[in-house]
């Protein structure tokens, strides 16, 4: 047996977490309008409801925090997170925010506005959120190999170019930008290869259009591109994901993921003229253009995680755990998102839950199965957070197929943790026909999925 991929870290400080009945959750699931972004996170034993914001810092990240300086301006630790992002972007100009979304919202309701249009491998929901709040329209190109759940193909979450090209040639100059997405977030965590940014962007450039990452999982990215792109073997994750940059005009970025941070993101640009208007929305909405949104030791603790995300030993971990935990899911036959993403494992509740329609929401019905069952907390993606509606009656769409995403925490779980939740998916595939379907009973019209109420189905 070859020596297992340890977690190349040692625990210094420890939460507890803590148990509770089935009977209890039933009770919070009834009083949380069975939606888990209700349920109080002390209910919840192992929280795997999203990758963002919930890493642990390490000794290192914690000590940054006392260095960090408070001036509100020219904060030191301003410039140390500038420092650390040229050295990973190349992009010149820092816009900090207090997280991803921040940023997007300034950048577009810059580059935004009724009548523009935006293409995308795939958008996250906020992204699409904040566009289609500018006015703007936000179309997805994903690649065909994405459709099919079961083909290993390496780079799933490329953009399709033969549509990104039809999209430009259709909507012309009313085209404002690509946002490639790096990894996939709603396309199953699926990287994006170098080889694919490349063509995209000689594309874009003979229709003028610029290119911009969001880039909250690039070092995963990157390692994923090591891992499987041909040439890339010998390079460095720091080195990839300079590569990855050089060929985008900016990026929005998330510190709550790849920056090993509990807050914070950034906006960083190439175009003088573009980062001024990006300060002046930043000084009326988030702050002073050397703190944003975050205070400076959040700034130092974004720059010491950004130092560590690109750690060799840390992205073998990060992407040999995740596999490890999908490769322990499937071999109790639940049908995945293959190949395992970066950040975690996509179940298809719609094929596995096949005794609820599409309109039933199967994946509501697994997310609210896995916690009432077990005390694991997962989101759906798919039917409820995409949201959409049909005009005439309200009623929300079915999405392509539901998905239920079991997002991993950096180095917040361990592996015991990891086996609890794959012996859990064990025993819930012999009971998986009694959960029940869901139906909304409110619906806002953004980001439906944060508060919709829902009921189950008799
Ligand atoms: N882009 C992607 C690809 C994301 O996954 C997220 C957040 C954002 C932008 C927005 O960043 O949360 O800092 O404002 N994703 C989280 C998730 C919420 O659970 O996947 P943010």
């Amino acid at each position: 047996m070859p020596l297992p991929i340890i977690e190349p870290f040692r625990i210094k400080s420890v939460e507890p977490i803590r148990r509770t009945s089935r009977e209890e959750r039933r009770r919070i699931l009834e009083d949380a309008k069975y939606n888990l972004f209700n349920v109080h996170a002390r209910d919840v034993l192992i929280d795997l409801l999203t990758d963002s914001g919930t890493s642990a810092m390490s000794n290192r990240q914690w000590a940054a925090l006392m260095l960090g300086d408070e001036s509100y301006a020219g904060s030191e630790s301003f410039y140390r997170l500038k420092g650390i992002v040229d050295r990973v972007t190349g992009l010149p100009l820092l816009i900090p925010t207090h997280q991803g979304r921040a940023a997007e919202k300034i950048l577009f309701q810059i580059l935004g506005g009724p009548g523009r249009v935006f293409l995308s491998n795939t958008f996250f929901d906020t992204t699409r959120a904040n566009i289609e709040f500018a006015g703007s329209a936000a179309i997805d190109c994903v690649s065909p190999e994405a459709a099919d759940l079961e083909s290993e193909a390496p780079f799933k979450g490329n953009i399709d170019l033969e549509k990104m090209e039809a999209m430009l040639s259709e909507h012309g100059d009313r085209v404002a930008a690509c946002i490639l997405t790096v990894t996939n977030n709603s396309s199953g965590g699926q990287p994006v290869s170098l080889e694919n940014i490349r063509e995209a962007r000689a594309i874009l450039d003979r229709h003028g259009v610029p290119l911009y990452l969001d880039s909250c999982r690039f070092a995963e990215n990157a390692y994923f591109i090591k891992l499987r792109e041909p040439g890339y073997a010998e390079k460095t994750p720091l080195e990839i994901a300079r590569e990855m940059f050089s060929l985008a005009e900016g990026a929005t970025f998330s510190g709550k993921k790849d920056a090993l941070a509990n807050m914070g993101g950034f906006l960083a640009l190439r175009d003088a003229s573009l980062a001024d208007q990006a300060r002046n929305i930043l000084t009326i909405t988030e702050g002073f253009p050397t703190y944003g949104g975050m205070s400076g030791r959040d700034l130092d603790a974004m720059a010491a995680g950004l130092e560590e995300v690109l750690d060799e030993d840390y992205l073998e971990y990060r992407i040999a755990s995740t596999a490890w935990t999908a490769r322990g899911i499937r071999a109790h036959g639940v049908p995945i998102v293959n190949p395992p993403g970066g950040h975690a494992v996509y179940v298809n509740a719609t094929a596995w839950l096949d005794h609820l329609k599409p309109e039933q929401l199967p994946g509501q019905a697994l997310v609210n199965g896995l916690y009432e069952h077990f005390g694991i907390r997962t989101v759906e993606i798919g039917t409820v957070m995409f949201g959409r509606r049909d005009p005439a009656t309200g009623r929300l769409i079915p999405a392509a197929r539901d998905l239920v995403r079991f997002a991993i925490p950096r180095r917040v779980y361990t592996q015991t943790h990891m086996e609890y939740v794959v012996e859990a998916m064990g025993e819930l595939a012999g009971i998986r026909h009694s959960l029940p379907g869901y139906r909304p009973v409110t619906l806002p019209e953004f980001l439906p999925h944060f508060t919709a109420e829902f009921e189950p189905i008799a």
